[in-house]
């Protein structure tokens, strides 16, 4: 069970002395379409990183003095942004300007003697307040507002999309509700920069990067965080310095394959994330996987952790992401619906399994984004094509190359509307033949299948590889019957707009309840209940009635 965070804003009276107000860069993340929107993922990834570094995290007593401690930390050096939030205690996260100010912090800092137990000495940036006379400080608790850091409650969910104003308008509410906020996004950067310390333990130099979901722009709250150990940038630091006759090499120890020297370093980082890890629980080693990772728990953060190492196509893929994310609005809007949609029915889960994952789906909305007319988004292939010299990347033999630079991409023509999209997804996946063809976004079409695996989604960057391998025959049917009955209740409600008194869920909502199924389906009796064949064939006759009017899209 993760705990539940909250989030609790300071009133911007406290601090206005102590901290100056920055402007909130890297709203890429949050999805705004401003102009730092667009901004290169690297430049995100380097601007955040670099705050990280100069951010604490503080375990607080329950009642402090907002204004005391922010003075107390100013000590160090002055203070650029912070926040709090709740999550089995209350926490702080203090940014300082200077990275100075941390080392002034820690040598200030004592180690706790533990009475029964022993401490064992580690210089983190997770540090325990306490207050020297608490009985003084609690008259002065200062008075926070609180904003919730978890994905809103179902309840909560279903009445705003209940009185949005139309579909497009409920998908875009979704995806405001659900997205990274500014202050989780920091808290992921600064969880990856904490693991980073304990890392450099054994590897100075070494980079724990974030990547999927907390950087490519399409995750929601509460998702893991996953990490990357880069240890490439070790290796580099020395070769501009190779000069004369000579070259110097480390001596190293060599294990027979990438593969085992991979297993040997995870290992040894995660005895470490367990033995001194502060916060770091749960940890366990799987290194038999196709890639190898450590999971653990990061308490403080509230953060389900996956680490691994070797990984910079995971890495590559979570860019062009984020370039799919940030080119049209619709993107991510759609994502987070299908995504959402999907956790509603099942058909994704936390755990393992034969399941499809989020990462497949939102390369299955691409896939149908690509194949719209005109498209909504690029192929992989048309974004090789506008590559520099300078994007060209080739990782173990997979070329990666594609434009980096947002701004040189010309945006889409088309001028569909979330509602219609949406429920053109459902028809066009209700309708997929899944058994003959592969989703390629490379290419931007489907490719007959090369293997038997019921889903077959070609890794964009490693082609020979299928991303939803996992997925059974069963879960595919699964997602093409709900995919199907939803098109179906999308279509019904056009016609059939539920009353604004009858207090029906519609629209979005409608295709988030439990069991549309049973509720929705043409027919409650099990015995009358419409097949899925029947549903396709229902839809493609309404279909065949309305093409005189095939982008008629109601509001509520
Ligand atoms: N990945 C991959 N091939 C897979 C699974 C994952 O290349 N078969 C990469 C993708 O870059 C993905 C990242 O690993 O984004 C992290 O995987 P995962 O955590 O499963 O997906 P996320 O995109 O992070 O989505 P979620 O919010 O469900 O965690
Ligand atoms: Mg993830």
């Amino acid at each position: 069970q993760r705990p539940s965070c909250r989030l609790l804003c300071c009133p911007g009276t406290v601090a206005e002395d102590l901290q100056r107000e920055e402007p909130l860069s890297g709203s890429a993340e949050t999805g705004s379409e401003d102009k730092t929107s667009k901004k290169r993922f690297f430049e995100v990834q380097k601007e955040r990183r670099e705050q990280a570094q100069r951010t604490v995290l503080i375990h607080c007593p329950n009642k402090i003095s907002e204004k005391k401690f922010l003075k107390y930390l100013s000590h160090h050096g002055p203070i650029n942004n912070h926040f709090f939030y709740e999550s089995f205690g209350l926490y702080a996260v203090v940014e300082f300007c200077q990275k100075e100010s941390i080392s002034s912090l820690q040598n200030g800092t004592r180690t706790p003697s533990m009475g029964m137990e022993a401490a064992i000495p580690f210089r983190s940036r997770f540090f325990n307040l306490k207050l020297k006379n608490p009985s003084n400080q609690t008259s002065e608790k200062s008075c926070v507002q609180s904003s919730d850091q978890l994905p809103p409650s179902s309840k909560k969910l279903f009445e705003l999309l209940y009185y949005a104003e139309s579909v497009d308008d409920q998908v875009n509410t979704l995806l405001k509700e659900f997205e990274l906020t500014e202050e989780n996004t920091r808290l992921r950067y600064l969880t990856c920069s904490l693991i980073e310390d304990i890392a450099a333990a054994y590897f100075p130099d070494c980079i724990v990067r974030p990547f999927g979901s907390s950087v490519n722009t399409f995750g929601k709250l509460g998702c893991d965080l996953d990490m990357f150990l880069d240890l490439d940038e070790i290796g580099k630091l020395g070769t501009h310095k190779s000069s004369g006759n000579f070259l110097m090499e480390f001596q190293v120890k060599n294990v027979p394959s990438e593969r085992v020297a991979t297993q040997k370093i995870l290992s040894v980082i995660g005895e470490c994330l367990d033995h001194f890890g502060p916060g770091c629980v749960g940890v366990q080693k799987i290194l038999n996987a196709r890639c190898p990772l450590v999971r653990f728990s990061h308490q403080p953060s509230g953060f389900q952790c996956d680490l691994t190492t070797n990984n910079r196509i995971a890495l590559k893929s979570s860019e062009l992401l984020y370039i799919y994310g940030a080119l049209d609005s619709r993107v991510r809007a759609l994502v987070f619906s299908i995504r959402c949609w999907a956790r509603a029915h099942s058909l994704t889960s936390s755990i393992p399994g034969a399941w499809i994952t989020n990462f497949s789906l939102t390369m299955m909305v691409i896939f149908f984004l690509q194949r719209r007319s005109p498209p909504i988004l690029p192929t992989l292939d048309l974004l090789k094509t506008l590559a520099d010299a300078e994007d060209k990347c080739i990782i173990e033999g997979n070329n990666c190359t594609f434009i980096r630079d947002l701004n040189r991409i010309k945006p889409s023509g088309n001028t569909e509307t979330l509602e219609l999209l949406l429920k053109e997804f459902f028809e066009y996946f209700g309708n997929f033949t899944f058994n003959k063809n592969s989703i390629n976004i490379r290419q931007g079409r489907e490719q007959n299948k090369p293997d038997s695996s019921p889903l077959h989604i070609q890794n964009p960057f490693e082609t020979s590889l299928n991303i939803s391998k996992n997925v059974s025959q069963s879960q595919l049917q699964k997602f093409v019957e709900l995919a199907r009955e939803s098109a179906w209740i999308l279509q019904r409600e056009d016609q059939d707009r539920p009353s604004s008194s009858s207090n029906q869920p519609w629209g979005l909502a409608a295709l988030l309840l439990p069991s549309i199924a049973k509720s929705k389906s043409p027919s409650k009796n099990k015995k009358e209940k419409l097949s899925s064949e029947r549903i396709k064939n229902l839809l493609e006759s309404i279909k065949s009635n309305r093409t005189e009017n095939p982008t008629d899209t109601n509001g509520k």
